[in-house]
C-alpha cells in the first residue's frame, strides 16, 4: 500500500477527463490513500458528485459556502491535515487561475490557502491549440516557478477529435506521479544509464537465443530512480513490460546493439547500472534465411561468437560513470560476487540471492562493495529498487 496513511485532496475542474479523475479516484483508495474530493462547478457538468461520493466514501465539496463544515471555512478545514493537493484534470482557465492567485471558489481558494509544506500537482488536460496558447504557456512557467508540479501533460489523441500536446495522462501513470512525489530526491540531478531485461541473439529471421530475464528488476529500478529525482534512460532488451513514466527507453535485441545504445548515450551519465541478461554468446553462422527441416534428419551446427562486455566496456572509460553491475549466481553467491566486483573492477556488485528471481515479482539481494557484503532481505522489487537506490545515491555521493 504506497500511499497508506496519506490524506489526498483530489480537485476536478471542467473537461472532459474527468471521467479519469473517477478512475484515478479508486486507483488512490487502492493504494491506501483516504481521498477527498472538492469539484468546481464546471467539473458537475462533466461528472457527478455522487459518482466521486461513491468511489471514495467520502462527502463531496464544490461550495465555498457549504454549512457542512463546522466553521464554514472548509477552505482551511480541507487542507491542514492534507499530505497533497492533486488536480484531475486541470483546465486551462484553472491554471490560470492558479497563475494569479484568484479565489473564486472553493477549489481555487483552497490552493492558496493551503500550509506551503502540502504539495500541489496539477494534471493539465485541454486542446493543443489552449495548451500551445502563448497566455497558457506563461501561466504554466508562473506555476512552475511557484513550485506547483506538473503531472504531464502528454501528447496525442484528445477528445475533440485534435492530436497533439495537451492530452492527460492516463489514471495509472497519474498515480505512479503521486507516489513518486513522496519520495525522497536522492537523485536529484543525476543523469542515469540503465540495461535491463534479456537479449536475443538470433539463429535465422524467426529464431533465437534468449533467456527468462523479465526486465522486472531493471524497470523498477528505472522507476525508483526516477522518482528520486534522476533524468533516466533504460536500453532495453526484448521484454512485455512497459517503460515507467517519464523513462527514455531505447529498445535492442542483441548485446552489440546494447552495447551500440550504451556507448551512443554514456557519455555525460553520472551513474551507469548493468542489470540486463546479457547473452554470452552470440551464433556466429546466423542465417539470412529461415533455415529449413531437412528431410534426412541433418541437424544445424551452430557455432558461437563471444560477446562483448558491456559493464567491463564502460567500466575502462577514462571518463567513467559511476558503475553498478548485477550477478546472477546459481551457487557460491558470496565468493563469486567478490570476485566479479574485483573482475569488472566496480564498485558496487548487486547480487540476486537466488533460488530463481527471473520473472518473479520479489527478490533479496547481496551488496559487494569495497568493504565487503551486505544484505537486503527480501522485498518485492520496487521496495528493493527504492533501497538500492539509496544505497547507490550515498556511494555516488562519496565517489
Ligand atoms: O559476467 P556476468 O555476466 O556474470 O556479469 C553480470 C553483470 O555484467 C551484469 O551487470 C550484466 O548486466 C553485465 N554484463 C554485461 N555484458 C555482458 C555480460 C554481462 O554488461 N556481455
Amino acid at each position: 500500500m504506497e500511499l497508506a496513511g496519506k490524506k489526498i485532496v483530489l480537485g476536478l475542474t471542467g473537461g472532459v477527463a474527468c471521467y479519469k479523475a473517477a478512475e484515478l479516484a479508486r486507483a488512490l483508495g487502492r493504494a491506501g490513500a483516504s481521498v477527498q474530493v472538492v469539484m468546481t462547478e464546471a467539473a458537475t457538468r462533466f461528472i457527478t458528485a455522487v459518482t466521486m461520493q461513491a468511489l471514495t466514501g467520502n462527502t463531496v465539496y464544490t461550495d465555498q459556502w457549504d454549512a457542512r463544515i463546522a466553521n464554514n471555512m472548509p477552505h482551511i478545514d480541507l487542507t491542514r491535515d492534507a499530505d497533497a493537493i492533486v488536480i484531475v484534470p486541470c483546465s486551462t482557465n484553472f491554471i490560470a487561475r492558479l497563475a494569479h492567485g484568484t479565489c473564486d471558489d472553493l477549489l481555487s481558494t483552497l490552493c492558496v490557502a493551503r500550509p506551503a509544506r502540502v504539495p500541489l500537482m496539477v494534471a493539465p488536460a485541454m486542446n493543443v491549440e489552449m495548451w500551445q496558447n502563448p497566455a497558457t504557456q506563461r501561466n504554466v512557467t508562473q506555476i512552475r516557478q511557484d513550485g506547483i508540479l506538473l503531472l504531464g501533460p502528454d501528447s496525442g489523441d484528445q477528445a475533440c477529435g485534435e492530436v497533439g500536446m495537451g492530452r492527460m495522462l492516463e489514471p495509472e501513470q497519474l498515480l505512479e506521479e503521486i507516489i513518486a512525489a513522496f519520495q525522497p530526491k536522492l537523485m536529484a540531478g543525476r543523469r542515469v544509464l540503465l540495461t535491463a531485461g534479456p537479449t536475443f541473439e538470433p539463429i535465422d529471421p524467426v529464431r533465437g537465443i534468449t533467456n527468462l530475464s523479465s526486465g522486472k528488476m531493471g524497470y523498477a529500478l528505472a522507476r525508483a530512480l526516477r522518482e528520486a529525482g534522476a533524468e533516466v534512460m533504460l536500453v532495453s532488451g526484448p521484454t512485455a513490460l512497459a517503460a515507467p513514466y517519464g523513462v527514455r527507453r531505447i529498445d535492442v535485441q542483441t548485446a552489440q546493439q546494447m552495447l551500440d545504445a550504451v556507448l551512443a548515450n554514456v557519455s555525460g551519465q553520472d551513474v551507469f547500472v548493468a542489470v540486463a541478461a546479457v547473452a554470452d554468446w552470440r551464433v556466429a553462422n546466423a542465417s539470412e534465411h529461415k533455415i529449413k527441416k531437412n528431410a534426412d534428419g541433418d541437424l544445424p551446427q551452430l557455432e558461437f561468437a563471444q560477446n562483448p562486455d558491456i559493464l567491463a566496456t564502460v567500466a575502462a572509460l577514462p571518463k567513467r560513470p559511476f558503475c553498478v553491475g548485477f550477478a546472477a549466481e546459481s551457487e557460491q553467491l558470496e565468493q563469486h560476487g567478490a570476485a566479479k566486483r574485483a573482475r569488472k573492477n566496480i564498485p558496487l556488485l548487486v547480487g540476486n540471492l537466488g533460488p530463481q528471481t527471473f520473472g518473479r515479482d520479489d527478490n533479496a539481494l547481496m551488496l559487494f562493495d569495497q568493504h565487503g557484503h551486505s544484505e537486503l532481505p527480501r522485498a518485492d522489487k520496487l521496495t528493493l529498487a527504492r533501497q538500492l537506490v539509496r544505497e547507490i545515491a550515498r556511494r555516488a555521493d562519496a565517489s
